[in-house]
C-alpha cells in the first residue's frame, strides 16, 4: 500500500493546491495532507481553519486524509507510515527551496523520498500568498480558490478591518 504525505502551510488553500491533491491522490494508494501548524509563520488561518477548509474541499475523495502536524516533516511521515512526501513545483523560482527541502530530508531519513508533480500549467503562477493580498485589498479571489475558501477569506478580512478600526 503507498502511503503518502502532501505537507504544507495552506494558508489558505488554493485551487493549485486542490489540483496536486486530486492528481497525487490518483497515483497513490492513501495521501495524507499534512496541515503545518507553526505560529512562527504567523499565518492568517488558524490551524483548525486550514484543515477544516481542506477538509471541506476533498470531501468527495475517499483516499484523502488531512492532519495537522508540528515539528519535522520526516518524523511526521514515519508516524504516519509514510514513504513518500508530494510536493508541487511551479516556476523555476520554487526549485532551489524545493531542492533543499527534499535533500535535507533525504539525508535524515534516506528511507524516504520526496517526489515533485508539475503544477498544471493553469495555477503555475498561483499561491497564498498572492491570493491573501488580492484579499487584503478586497478584489476577487473566486477563480483563485474553492468557493468555500473565498467566502472565509472574505469573513477573514471584515474581520481584520473592524479590529483594525479599533486599534
Ligand atoms: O506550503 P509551504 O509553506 O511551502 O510548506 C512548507 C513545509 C510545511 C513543507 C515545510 O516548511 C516543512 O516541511 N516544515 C516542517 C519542518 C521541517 O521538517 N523542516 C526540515 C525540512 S528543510
Amino acid at each position: 500500500m503507498l502511503k503518502a504525505i502532501y505537507p504544507g502551510s495552506f494558508d489558505p488553500v488554493t485551487n493549485g493546491h486542490l489540483d496536486v491533491i486530486k492528481r497525487s491522490a490518483k497515483i497513490v494508494d492513501e495521501l495524507i495532507v499534512g496541515v503545518l501548524n507553526n505560529n512562527a509563520k504567523s499565518p492568517l488561518f488558524s490551524v483548525e481553519e486550514r484543515v477544516n477548509m481542506l477538509k471541506e474541499v476533498t470531501k468527495d475523495i475517499n483516499n484523502v486524509r488531512i492532519v495537522p502536524f508540528a515539528g519535522l516533516l520526516i518524523e511526521f511521515a514515519k508516524e504516519q507510515g509514510a514513504a513518500l512526501v508530494i510536493r508541487g513545483l511551479r516556476a523555476i523560482t520554487d526549485f532551489e527551496y524545493e531542492l533543499q527541502m527534499s535533500q535535507t530530508n533525504h539525508k535524515l531519513d534516506p528511507s524516504i523520498e520526496t517526489m515533485f508533480l508539475t503544477t498544471s500549467i493553469e495555477y503555475s503562477y498561483l499561491s497564498s500568498t498572492t491570493v491573501k493580498e488580492i484579499a487584503v485589498f478586497g478584489g476577487d479571489v473566486s477563480q483563485f480558490v474553492p468557493e468555500i475558501v473565498a467566502v472565509q477569506l472574505e469573513q477573514k478580512m471584515k474581520l481584520k478591518g473592524e479590529c483594525d478600526k479599533h486599534e
